[in-house]
This record gives structure tokens, C-alpha cells and sequence, in this order.
């Protein structure tokens, strides 16, 4: 398995992520997105949509604010309770989370140096709201996208004719002070959250629950995760909050080990619970059938999107040898790949009519153009930053109306007439195993 230097590497020299503020010596726990990062990020959180919003009836979208109301939070529990216990070394002064080492530790791991006590630090971010900075401006930077799906429940329901069981779907940022960002953009200080509450009766709570667990697995197997790198982790009794009936995580095999990509969670009525009784509004629903007001139970999946492209980089990224030569190829799922079908014309001649064909092709898929250096270098970038399809332009193409296109995986080659070459591309990428 690829280690995580190499990958941060890979990531920096392919303008996948760089470090935030690199010039000043960086931010810790804070990572840019770079050209082709960007459209990876973009297709993962589409592929979601997708998958979440648009190709089901009940379940529909919304974009909140990232500052709330802050009685938002006190509803929630995270102003009394989302925080970890940490403490400091006197001597070289780093900072720890106490759950990361065995009970008991009184010296620090790094240098022996003795700890302070423990202490609890909220990893919200808090902010002020308007001129003056005064308790009672007090905000907080959202550290998860959910509480507003929980406080417009009432809207949504108003206007969007949904009846129970149905969804409500975020995709958007969060912002926790953890106390030890680490394994790059695994747990940093800033990351997206894709998070759907689904509200449905109680006593179905289970059913949906079971059920969004499998479709939650499935749609990490969809964007071409292996089945061998995931597992469910469903959660021992011990570990659930008071009110939740279950919880199971999806873990992916990172370098570092088995990690949580997402929750599915059934929070039974809980959240709908808090904020009817911090706001004072009646956030019951109606059900015509009999005639009873109630507050709905929730099922919740919560996936990171940074955490999910990181779990993409690590599964995609393969080292071989073809024709004695070694490369590296990211096997990225044409679903989600930055850039689906390269363009290379085999001499700077051809330049006329291979950029007619990519302005032709970029209607569809998502295009590179490369006419530097020999063709077997631009293949080993393509294959680097996981392109699957790479389309050759030759001087028989003039004669003959055809092009030459190459595999990403088995870098074999076809001839294709270039009035078939749009159905063949779209055919490779819908079979594509
Ligand atoms: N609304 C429920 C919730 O936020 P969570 O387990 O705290 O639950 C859900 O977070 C997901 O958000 C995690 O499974 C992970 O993918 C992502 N996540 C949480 N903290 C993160 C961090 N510091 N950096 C990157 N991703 C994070």
C-alpha cells in the first residue's frame, strides 16, 4: 500500500493539494486544492448528489449558512459538550489529545518532558457577529452541515410537498479546532461534509437504517472503491450517544490503518426534540393518515468529502512496470476521474486538428490537452494523475479519419473512426470495471 509521503508528494507535484499558505510556512491542519484536485473533489461531491438528491424522489437539497443562530449550538449540545480532552508539555510544548496515549500517561511521548493536567477544549471556532466584539455577538464557524437541515425542517416540508419518510440533503463546509490535525487532509481543521437526514416514523427508524447502511456501502463500491479496502463497523453499545439506537461506520484500510469515512446513525427524535425545546417551536409533523402530530425520527449519513477523496488517492494509486519501465498510475473510476479522455497530437503539426477535436469532446468529458515532450512521457502524466482514456492524433489521422486510443490499465490501443470515437468513449467509460 502506498505510504502518505508518497501520496502528498504525488499530490503537490500534480497539482492535486498543496499545503495552505506555503510561502508563510504553512497553516496546520488547513490544505489547498490545486487544478486537478479540484475537479476530483468536485466530481466526488457531484457523484454524491447524484447519487443522494437527484436520483430519488424523496430526498431533496439545501445550502444553509455557515454561521447560525448560536442558540443553534446550545440546542445541539456542542456548546457544553462537543470538546476533547487535551493537554500540554511544559518542556517542548506540544499539544495532545489525552485519548491518544494509555491511561495513566504522566510524561510526554516525544521528549519526557512533564504534562499538564487535563484539561477540555471546545473545537468549535467562534467568531463575532456585527461591530462590536462582545459575548453577545459570540458566533461559531458550523462544525457540522446537519443542525440546519434540523432547523429549516419545518420550511422544507412546507414547500417542497415531501410527505414522511423522506430526506434533506447538505453538501457544504465544516470547521473543527482539532487539537491534533494529522494524516493530511484525513483530519484537518477545515473539510466538506456531505450529510443527509432522512426523517421517517420512529418505528421505522430501523428499517431505514438498515437500509441506508447498505446504500451508503454501495455508493463508495459506485465511485470504484474495492471491495476489500471497506468494511462495516457497527458500533458497541457502550459507544452510542444516549439517545441513538445505532450507529455503524464505514472504514476504509488507510496506511495508518482501518478508518471512519462516514456515519449512518439512527438519532431516533432527538434532534428534532432539542430544537423544538431551545427555539419554542412546534417542529411536529402532521400525519394525514391518523391525524396525529409528532416528531419525526431521523437516520443520518454523514461522509466527509476530503476524507472520501482521500480514501480515492490511496485505492486508486498503483505502481507497475510496463515494457521495463517502471510507472505510477492512479486507477481513478472514469465516474469521478479529473480528466476523462486526454488529447495528444503526435507532432506539433497537428495541432489544427486535434484541438477541434477537444473542443468537440470537452462537450461531453472532461478533457486535457498535451503536445510536449514524446508521447511515452505524456502517457506515464496521464497515467499519474489517473486520466483513463488517452486519444492519439497522427498524420494518418488526416488520411484516414481515425484515431488511436489508450487504456490507463492495460495501455493497450484501439484504431477508431473519429465519427464513432464519442460512442466508444462513452461505451468504455460505462463499462469500466
Ligand atoms: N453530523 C454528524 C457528524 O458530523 P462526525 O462523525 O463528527 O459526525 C462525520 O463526522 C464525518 O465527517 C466523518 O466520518 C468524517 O468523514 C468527516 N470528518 C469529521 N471530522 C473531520 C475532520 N477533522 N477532518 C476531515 N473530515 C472530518
Amino acid at each position: 500500500m502506498v505510504d502518505m509521503e508518497t501520496l502528498t508528494s504525488l499530490c503537490k507535484r500534480r497539482g492535486l493539494i498543496f499545503q495552505s499558505s506555503e510561502i508563510y510556512g504553512g497553516i496546520n491542519g488547513f490544505w489547498d486544492y490545486g487544478p486537478l484536485g479540484v475537479e476530483l473533489k468536485r466530481r466526488i461531491k457531484e457523484h454524491w448528489w447524484r447519487y443522494m438528491v437527484l436520483s430519488r424522489d424523496n430526498v431533496v437539497g439545501v445550502d444553509t449558512s455557515i454561521i447560525a443562530h448560536p442558540q443553534t449550538w446550545v440546542a445541539s449540545g456542542h456548546v457544553a459538550n462537543f470538546s476533547d480532552p487535551m493537554v500540554d508539555c511544559k518542556k517542548c510544548k506540544r499539544r495532545f489529545r489525552t485519548d491518544e496515549f494509555p491511561e495513566g500517561t504522566k510524561a510526554c511521548p516525544d521528549c519526557g518532558g512533564e504534562l499538564t493536567e487535563a484539561r477540555s477544549f471546545n473545537l468549535m471556532f467562534e467568531t463575532h457577529v456585527g461591530a462590536t466584539v462582545d459575548s453577545g455577538a459570540t458566533a461559531y464557524l458550523r462544525p457540522e452541515t446537519c443542525q440546519s437541515i434540523f432547523t429549516q425542517f419545518k420550511n422544507v416540508l412546507a414547500t417542497s410537498r415531501q410527505k414522511l419518510p423522506f430526506g434533506i440533503a447538505q453538501v457544504g463546509k465544516a470547521f473543527r479546532n482539532e487539537i491534533t490535525p494529522r494524516n493530511f487532509i484525513f483530519r484537518s481543521r477545515e473539510f466538506e461534509q456531505m450529510e443527509m437526514e432522512f426523517f421517517c416514523k420512529l418505528e421505522d427508524s430501523q428499517e431505514w437504517y438498515d437500509y441506508w447502511v447498505n446504500e451508503r456501502l454501495s455508493w463508495f463500491h459506485a465511485i470504484g472503491i474495492k471491495k476489500e479496502s471497506l468494511r462495516l463497523r457497527p458500533h458497541a453499545s457502550d459507544e452510542l450517544a444516549h439517545y441513538a439506537k445505532g450507529c455503524t461506520d464505514v472504514e476504509f484500510e488507510m496506511p495508518f490503518g482501518w478508518s471512519e469515512m462516514e456515519g449512518i446513525a439512527n438519532r431516533t427524535n432527538y434532534d428534532l426534540t432539542q430544537h423544538q425545546t431551545v427555539s419554542g417551536k412546534d417542529l411536529q409533523y402532521f400525519d394525514e393518515a391518523s391525524k396525529s402530530h409528532f416528531i419525526p425520527a431521523v437516520v443520518e449519513s454523514s461522509v466527509g468529502v476530503d476524507r472520501t477523496l482521500l480514501c480515492v488517492l490511496v485505492d486508486a494509486y498503483y505502481e507497475d512496470d510496463v515494457e521495463g519501465d517502471k510507472r505510477v498510475v492512479m486507477r481513478f473510476h472514469p465516474s469521478i476521474a479529473p480528466v476523462q479522455v486526454a488529447i495528444l497530437p503526435l507532432s506539433k503539426k497537428l495541432d489544427e486538428p486535434a484541438r477541434k477535436l477537444r473542443q468537440d469532446l470537452r462537450l461531453e468529458f472532461l478533457t486535457d490537452y498535451d503536445d510536449a515532450g514524446s508521447i511515452g512521457r505524456r502517457y506515464r502524466r496521464q497515467d499519474e494523475v489517473g486520466t483513463p482514456l488517452a486519444v492519439t492524433v497522427d498524420f494518418q489521422t488526416l488520411e484516414d479519419n481515425a484515431v488511436t486510443v489508450r487504456h490507463r490499465d492495460t495501455t493497450k490501443q484501439d484504431r477508431v473512426a473519429l465519427d464513432q470515437l464519442k460512442q466508444y468513449l462513452r461505451d468504455k467509460m460505462q463499462e469500466w470495471k
